[in-house]
This record gives C-alpha cells, sequence and structure tokens, in this order.
C-alpha cells in the first residue's frame, strides 16, 4: 500500500519496522527495502521478498556517524569521508565491531559490514524515530532494475508489496558510491552518487574503481570483492547497443544532448520523426545530473517488446557519467 509520507505515515511505518515488518522508504538514491537490521526475522524478510542469495549483503542505513560507529570499526579515512559526505550517496565497507549487534544475515555472514547514512528527509526522521539501524537494499526483485519512484516498488512487487512510504521521485536515481576501507588497500566497488573525484579529492590521494563488469565470477581464488556485483543484474528484454551515432529501423533511442542529426538507417527519416514512447532524451542539455536521475525511469519505459532494441548515445565518462555508463554497460552485458 503506498502512503505519502507525512508524520503520521512516518509513525505507522515505523510501528511496521519495530515489530519486523518490512517498509519501501525514500531516498536520496532509490527507494529501499527497509527492515530492522537487529532483528535476524525481518532481515530474512528482505531476501524472501526481493528472491536474493544469501550470499549477497545489505547496506545497514543509520542516522549518524555516532550509531555507524557502534556497528563498525571507523578508521581515519571513514572518518573524513563521513564528514565530507554523510549524509549522502556514499557507502562504505567496514569491519564489523567483534560486539556487532547486526543480524550476521545482513552481511552475509562476511566480517565487515557496509554502512550508509542517507540524506532524504523522511529516510532520517525515519531511522530518528526508530532509533533502529535500518537494512535496506533497492525495493525491486533481485536482478531487475531499481525503483526511482513509489509506483516502481509497486511495479516490482505486485500485491505482495510492503507498505510504501511515497516522497516523489528520487533525486539522484542512481544507488549510492560503495567504497571499501576494510583493507589497507581502498577501492571504490561501485560507481554512484558521489564521483571518484570527489573522494580522491578529500582524501588527498586516488582511488581506484574497480571494475567489476570485467570480473570473473569463476575466479574463485580470491573471495569476491562485492558479492553483489558479479551476480546478473538488471538487462532489458530487449538488446541495449551503446554509444549509437544512428538507429536501426525497429530501434527506440535513449538520447543524450541534442538528437538532431540522428536518422534512422535504409531510409527510416529522422530519429525525430520517432513517436515519444519510442524517443526519450536523458537530458536534452546534456546535463549528466539530470540523465542520472531519468536513466531507469526511461530504460524502463523504452524495455517494450514493440521495440527490437534501445540505442544510446554516447554519455560523457566524467563525474557521475561513470555510474551512468557503468548501469548502461550491465544493461548491454
Ligand atoms: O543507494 C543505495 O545504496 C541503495 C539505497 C536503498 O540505500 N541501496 C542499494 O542496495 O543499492 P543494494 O543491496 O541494491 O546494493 C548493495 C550492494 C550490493 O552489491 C552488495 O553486494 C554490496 O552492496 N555490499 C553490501 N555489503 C557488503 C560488504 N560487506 N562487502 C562488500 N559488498 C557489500
Ligand atoms: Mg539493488
Amino acid at each position: 500500500m503506498i502512503k505519502t509520507a507525512n508524520k503520521d505515515s512516518i509513525q505507522e511505518a515505523a510501528t511496521c519496522l519495530r515489530r519486523g515488518d518490512l517498509v519501501a522508504i525514500p531516498t536520496e538514491t532509490v527507494y529501499g527495502l527497509a527492515a530492522n537490521a537487529l532483528d535476524e526475522n525481518a532481515v530474512k524478510k528482505i531476501f524472501a521478498l526481493k528472491n536474493r542469495p544469501a550470499i549477497n549483503p545489505l547496506i545497514i542505513h543509520v542516522p549518524s556517524l555516532e550509531m555507524a560507529d557502534r556497528f563498525v570499526v571507523i578508521n581515519d579515512m571513514a572518518r573524513r569521508l563521513a564528514t565530507a559526505f554523510w549524509p549522502g550517496a556514499l557507502t562504505m565497507i567496514l569491519p564489523r565491531r567483534e560486539n556487532c549487534a547486526i543480524a550476521p544475515s545482513a552481511s552475509a555472514g562476511l566480517p565487515t559490514l557496509a554502512v550508509r547514512v542517507p540524506s532524504h528527509p523522511v529516510a532520517l526522521e525515519l531511522l530518528r524515530s526508530t532509533g533502529l539501524p535500518l537494512a535496506a537494499p533497492s525495493a525491486n526483485p533481485s536482478g531487475t532494475i531499481s525503483p526511482t519512484t513509489p509506483r516502481h516498488v509497486i511495479q516490482g512487487f505486485g500485491d505482495r508489496s510492503p507498505m510504501t512510504l511515497a516522497a516523489g521521485p528520487c533525486k539522484i536515481g542512481l544507488e549510492s558510491t560503495i567504497i571499501d576501507l576494510s583493507t589497507n588497500a581502498p577501492e571504490i566497488l561501485r560507481a554512484g552518487g558521489i564521483t571518484p573525484e570527489q573522494i580522491s579529492d578529500v582524501l588527498g590521494q586516488n582511488i581506484p574503481l574497480y571494475d567489476s563488469t570485467s570480473a570473473q565470477s569463476t575466479d574463485d581464488q580470491q573471495a569476491p570483492k562485492s558479492p553483489g556485483l558479479l551476480l546478473k543484474h538488471y538487462s532489458p528484454s530487449i538488446p541495449v547497443r551503446l554509444n549509437a551515432i544512428d538507429l536501426e529501423q525497429g530501434e527506440a533511442l535513449l538520447a543524450f544532448g541534442s538528437d538532431k542529426f540522428m536518422g534512422i538507417k535504409n531510409g527510416g527519416g529522422p530519429a525525430s520523426a520517432l513517436p515519444d514512447h519510442s524517443r526519450m532524451n536523458l537530458s536534452e542539455e546534456g546535463d549528466l545530473d539530470e540523465a542520472a536521475a531519468n536513466l531507469f525511469k526511461m530504460m524502463r519505459a523504452l524495455d517494450n517488446p514493440a521495440h527490437k532494441g534501445i540505442a544510446v548515445m554516447a554519455i560523457p565518462n566524467t563525474g557521475i557519467g561513470i555510474a551512468i555508463n557503468d548501469r548502461l554497460k550491465r544493461a548491454a552485458g
């Protein structure tokens, strides 16, 4: 059931969470499927509803660095990054404290834990009023595209949908950046809302971006860096073609910037002749933030069997464009 987020519905959601039920919540990145992270049974409900493999750990959302400090060992880099980016779209992987009370299944039995303080006012109010750490993966069935609107959540789970707190479309529209600070060789495991440049600026050193799209899931010499990143990801039911400079007949267009000079091959005419439902523009102005916010919604809309495929124009690989290209590569792969 969708409920507009307000004082009353947030209290109702807090009650649901305290008694061990799931609630879908808005965050600035994507909608999350939240449960009390201290409650093993509640956490199991997340894995069941999403049909998520038990080996894929969850992000623990907390209202403050102080609460994070109860569960993980905050090192110097983590403290600097938290000061710069929390609340915000940065998830840090840190060693679990010995007496950490988070349900072991939430982090898939790993000795590390992913933590983040979200900046969305509704998520923060819920975290503060429950006083609980909330485990929350994206609120979509495993292997499908992350939801950026309340309606996407309901489309994914249908009549099994949990109470959903609605607060409009997500501002960033892509999942958080994940940085692994649990070893002495920090690495960015997932590009996201906070860019590698922003992180390197704060730390005064370059932090490499781990290329999970080229990682070998069969390589069992080394434990996977981030189990979830190796799993099958969202791929539309139709082929996705990247860096398109023209269109095949029957393809839909996902444009970025002007598509004035895009043509359809074999005398198909200009792309501008396509109907609106077959031609969408991530950002006519070429604004990467706007493109990120539109990406998942437009991919969903174009993923329609009436199209032979989706042709995507090139996106500059800078700033949040790195995260956009990461998601597009996964969709095309
Ligand atoms: O923006 C976001 O991060 C959203 C919102 C709801 O906060 N959440 C999200 O969660 O995207 P999810 O579960 O879809 O992605 C979490 C990723 C997975 O790829 C998982 O494998 C990785 O984080 N992860 C979680 N704990 C980890 C750990 N201890 N070590 C390595 N990777 C971890
Ligand atoms: Mg997800």
